[in-house]
């Protein structure tokens, strides 16, 4: 008989996101006529911007004819794609076209990155954090098991919490491998270029590699948070960063994002010998990815034209706009809010430190909103709770009313 890969055992329950979904579906089942609010998954409900639209709709008819037709293209993206990501994201930074990897989005590149690093290698992972960086890695057999205080043998956690303004401490210990996620998923909250620098200057010092995730950077509106790691001196030997076109640009169900990955990063095999990171991951792309879609890439180039930047930016504000509207609620009815300033999430201290998952059910049966529990994300968000402002604004705004009107707090 065939043997399954064992460390999928030492996960904890269903992802996340399928397990508040079950829930809201299980409610919704025993109150049928129930009107409930999605304010739970950070998925956009804004249509793509009109440029990404006439861009595809042009890339649909180049297949109809055979000489235009495209049938693969380059795994690492088509070069049009990757010119504007540069001129538009990285210009001034140094950013090589063969240093972008195009892919389906930020989720499977966050992901798969882990597979060019040998298991060894000690994590470290903020506590709260997006649950696909601790999870892929248990996969890997790169951590033990999970004790009983939600917290897995091997893996350094950094606290973030309110009192150190979400800002992780660097390790005590030794971490081979770093997630960062800036601006941050769950908490909404954002590190300067100085607090980064620290994190820079740690992986240098110490042979680390920070693996950045990006992928709210468009919700930036603040001068010091810096858009992009490679801002910070010396990133360029030491990090990754991933990006994606979902929720910039509402491609979460259209699928594209991309890694930069910088020459110069390295890291050593057994016998000691320096590896450029690039070349391993060029490999494992080119072997496992057969590119993203031709009409994809155009909707996403498309994004950087002048009409797609435009439109881009109105639907930025828009979910900021639900972010303060959300903010400003809970604020009114004395619950205290972090995030969504530079983010799309709200990340809510829940009333009389109640439990995260406590505070789920009583927001769905009161208020029938669906939000998700801060210890989802690791244990430290015990006693958090997240709400996203990716909802349309009338069902915003009715969210927040009756968040005010009918939670017994
Ligand atoms: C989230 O809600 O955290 C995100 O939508 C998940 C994701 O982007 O994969």
């Amino acid at each position: 008989m065939a043997n399954i890969n064992d460390n999928y055992l030492k996960l904890r329950g269903s992802y996340l996101f399928r397990e508040t979904a079950h829930r809201a579906a299980a409610y919704k089942d025993a109150h049928p006529g129930a009107h409930v609010i999605s304010l739970g998954i950070g998925d956009v409900t804004r249509p793509l911007p009109e440029a990404c639209i006439k861009a595809m709709h042009k890339a649909v008819d180049e297949m109809s004819a055979e000489e235009t037709f495209r049938g693969y293209g380059p795994e690492q993206g088509y070069s049009f794609l990757i010119k504007a990501i540069i001129e538009n994201n990285f210009k001034g930074l140094g950013i090589e076209e063969d240093e972008i990897f195009v892919s389906d989005g930020a989720k499977s590149d966050t992901g798969n990155i882990q597979e060019i690093f040998g298991t060894n290698n000690v994590i470290a992972i903020t506590d709260p954090v997006y649950p696909v960086y601790l999870d892929t890695n248990v996969m890997a057999g790169r951590t033990g098991t999970c004790g009983s205080d939600g917290r897995y043998d091997g893996v350094i956690y950094l606290p973030v919490n309110a009192d150190n303004n979400f800002v992780p401490e660097l390790p005590e210990k030794r971490a081979d491998i770093i997630y960062i996620c800036c601006p941050n998923n769950p908490t909404g909250t954002t590190m300067t270029r100085p607090q980064l620098k620290k994190w820079v200057d740690y992986a240098r010092e110490n042979e680390s590699i920070i693996l950045f995730d990006a992928a709210y950077n468009a919700f930036i509106t603040e001068e010091d948070v810096p858009h992009s790691i490679f801002e910070i001196d010396g990133a360029k030997e030491c990090a990754i960063e991933f990006r994606s076109f979902s929720k910039t640009a509402g491609f979460t169900g259209t699928r594209c994002g991309y890694i930069v990955l910088p020459k110069t990063v390295k890291a050593r095999a057994k016998d000691g010998s320096l590896h450029a990171l690039n070349k391993l991951w060029n490999r494992r792309h080119t072997t496992k990815f057969n590119g993203t879609a031709y009409i994809v890439q155009r909707g996403a180039e498309a994004v950087f034209s002048d009409e797609g930047k435009r439109q881009v930016k109105e639907t930025i504000d828009f979910y900021l706009e639900n972010a303060r509207i959300i903010r400003d609620g809970l604020t009114s009815i004395g619950i205290t809010a972090y995030g969504g300033v530079n983010a799309p999430y709200i990340w809510l201290k829940t009333p009389n430190d109640m439990p995260s998952w406590d505070f789920f059910d009583k927001l769905l049966n009161e208020a029938n909103v669906i939000g998700t529990p801060g210890a989802g994300f690791g244990p430290c968000g015990e006693g958090y709770f997240r709400l996203t402002a990716f909802g349309k604004r009338a069902d915003t705004i009715e969210a927040v009313q009756r968040i005010k009107e009918r939670l017994s707090i």
